[in-house]
């Protein structure tokens, strides 16, 4: 397998891009439009889960014309450098709000496995939100092993390894503004 070099530019480990910056600018406004109607009146909390979610929060909460509140909880899945999912999810930082009676929406990079997803969800719901859903910008059906509820999903992807948008390679290009596909070399 060739290694990532992190100083190096993307270009060398990018195969091609599957989901271009203006599919995205406009898939997200169209997310926003939707979520601004559900949520009218109800001051929902988005809950990022760090770290690949907070690009795809902050361009989502400027599409949202509701007013809303952000937390943030870290949970580690692959752990740092890893490529495959452990099962077995960990809550790194905890979300600092009460959730107890708030329209909370959980939001994600991608899901995958689900293993994430449903561990935050279970947790949540112990907390007895008024409302939990879930808002995904990738969603890698074929790969699923439990059931997640998608209420806002951005795109269905093929299962290829994806990077760009808040999704690392090895932690960097997390900055690019698309999501391309790693070459094969590197995975
Ligand atoms: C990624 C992603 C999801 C999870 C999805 O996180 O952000 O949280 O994997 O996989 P699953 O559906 O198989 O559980 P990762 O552990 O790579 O951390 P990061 O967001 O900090 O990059």
């Amino acid at each position: 397998m060739a290694k990532i070099n992190p100083v190096s530019g993307y270009e060398t480990c990018l195969e091609r891009v599957l989901i271009s910056e203006e599919q995205l600018k406009s898939r997200i406004a169209e997310l926003g439009a939707e979520i601004s109607r559900d949520y009218a009146g109800l001051c929902p909390l988005l809950l990022c889960i760090l770290r690949g979610g907070v690009v795809f929060l902050t361009d989502l909460m400027r599409s949202l014309t509701v007013p809303h509140h952000i937390d943030f909880m870290a949970v580690s899945s692959y752990g740092v450098g890893a490529r495959v999912s452990s099962g077995s999810p960990r809550i790194v930082l905890d979300v600092n709000t009460d959730i107890a009676g708030r329209h909370v929406l959980l939001v994600e990079d991608i899901v995958d496995s689900g293993h994430t997803l449903d561990h935050v969800l279970r947790l949540l719901q112990t907390r007895e939100p008024a409302s939990l859903k879930v808002c995904v910008l990738l969603d890698k059906a074929e790969r699923r092993v439990v059931d997640i509820p998608i209420a806002y999903r951005g795109f269905v992807i093929p299962d290829e390894f994806v990077f760009g948008y808040g999704l690392d390679v090895d932690e960097v290009y997390r900055n690019l503004p698309f999501i391309g596909v790693l070459k094969k070399e590197y995975q």
